[in-house]
């Protein structure tokens, strides 16, 4: 061996040993990352009573039970974000329901946080894909009436028992939804409630033969205890009075009795023994002002719960665009695009629909 050939041997050994301690290191780690990585840890990175503020505001009711929100916490901050894997584009082509469901969620969350001494101000960011955000400080009235029907809210798809609710708590209703950029016509008259029962009965039969209405309708409904709490979101037949089925039997059933006689039948039956409906329509059709009406509607839900009223959602005549003038007629409001028509009366309550982890929906 040369004096050269010895010296690029032990070269390309000290190399090895060095590209061997390298790669022994890049597999053990390093303990400077571990150290802050395991303090990390120790902080919460979201207090638990904001998590908590976080839990509540899922609670809200949104389209499909499709939960199409994500929440990030900062400190004094909540935004609230579409998750847009999470749509429905037959139903709700252009998002419509995703922000007014969010405005829900973020009504839940102000109210929730007022309720436990954090005020807040719910504003509307619309860069990039459009974001809630709610601002809060400490304070707060501590206000307790609206945020106790939090938990108890649903959307109470039955029959229910047709008796009038008096004019004060009409009164208190309206007072509850005020807000100044939605418009709100609550309709208790016997003859103007059957015609925008007419819309929802026209609105549904043009779903039910959709074909692509259909399958995505299907594709978030739930039919047994242990799929409906696995996936945690979802149409759960239970919630709307129709028995709880083995997932193979479920969608078979649900092909029988999903007819358009069947879902006229129950429409009207459900619209005949409401106390009233309730139309909200916001001043301008962009996803800002669907935020406005989520607010306004889950404003009015809550009320309608605190004074042991029950509601739920016929919103076929504003899914159907081609029934949105009519409806907008209907209530004096030509030319506008009705966001919302929710019913209410008196009913018993149905089981309560699932909800994701607080985890699933945090960033
Ligand atoms: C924007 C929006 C649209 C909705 N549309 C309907 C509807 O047309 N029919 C219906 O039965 N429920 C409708 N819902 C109610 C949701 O399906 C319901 O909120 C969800 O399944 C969660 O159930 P919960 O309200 O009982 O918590 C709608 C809710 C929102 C926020």
């Amino acid at each position: 061996m040369t004096r050269r050939t010895a010296l690029i041997g032990g070269g390309a050994a000290l190399l090895g040993l060095g590209g061997a301690a390298w790669s022994v290191q890049r597999q053990m780690g390093s303990m400077a990352e571990y150290e802050a990585a395991a303090a990390a840890r120790r902080v919460a990175a979201v207090p638990p009573e904001v998590r908590d503020l976080i839990r509540m505001a899922t609670l809200a009711p949104n389209g499909h039970n499709t939960q199409a929100w994500r929440f990030r916490a900062t400190p004094g901050q909540i935004a609230i974000l579409p998750d847009f894997t999470r749509r429905t584009p037959v139903v709700d082509s252009d998002d419509h329901h995703i922000f007014v469901s969010l405005g829900c969620a973020a009504e839940t969350l102000a109210i929730a946080a007022e309720a436990s001494g954090r005020a807040g101000q719910i504003g509307f960011d619309p860069a990039g894909d459009g974001t809630v955000l709610f601002d809060y400080t400490t304070g707060g009235t501590g206000e307790q009436a609206l945020s106790g029907a939090i938990p108890r809210r649903q959307s109470t798809r039955a029959d229910y028992d047709g008796s009038a609710v008096s004019a004060a708590d009409l009164k208190l209703l309206v007072a509850a939804a005020a807000n100044p950029d939605v418009d709100l016509a609550l309709v208790t008259e016997r003859a103007q409630m059957n015609r925008i029962g007419d819309l929802v009965i026209a609105g549904n039969a043009t779903q039910i033969g959709d074909p692509a209405f259909v399958a995505e309708l299907k594709h978030w409904l739930r039919f047994s205890p242990n799929t409906a709490l696995r996936t945690g979101d979802g149409l759960f037949s239970a919630c709307s009075g129709s028995p709880a089925l083995p997932d193979w039997a479920g969608p078979l059933l649900f092909d029988m009795v999903y007819t358009v006689k069947a879902e006229t039948k129950k429409y009207a039956g459900q619209i005949a023994s409401s106390s009233g409906l309730a139309v909200f329509a916001g001043a301008k059709a962009d996803p800002a002002h669907w935020v406005q009406v989520g607010r306004s509607c889950q404003r009015f839900a809550l009320q309608a719960t605190a004074l042991g009223l029950t509601c739920s959602f016929l919103n076929q005549p504003v899914e159907v665009a081609g029934l949105r003038g009519d409806l907008a007629n209907l209530i004096g409001l030509p030319g506008r695009r009705p966001d919302i028509v929710l019913r209410f009366g008196r009913g018993a309550a149905l089981p309560f629909s699932a909800r994701r982890p607080v985890e699933a929906v945090m960033l």
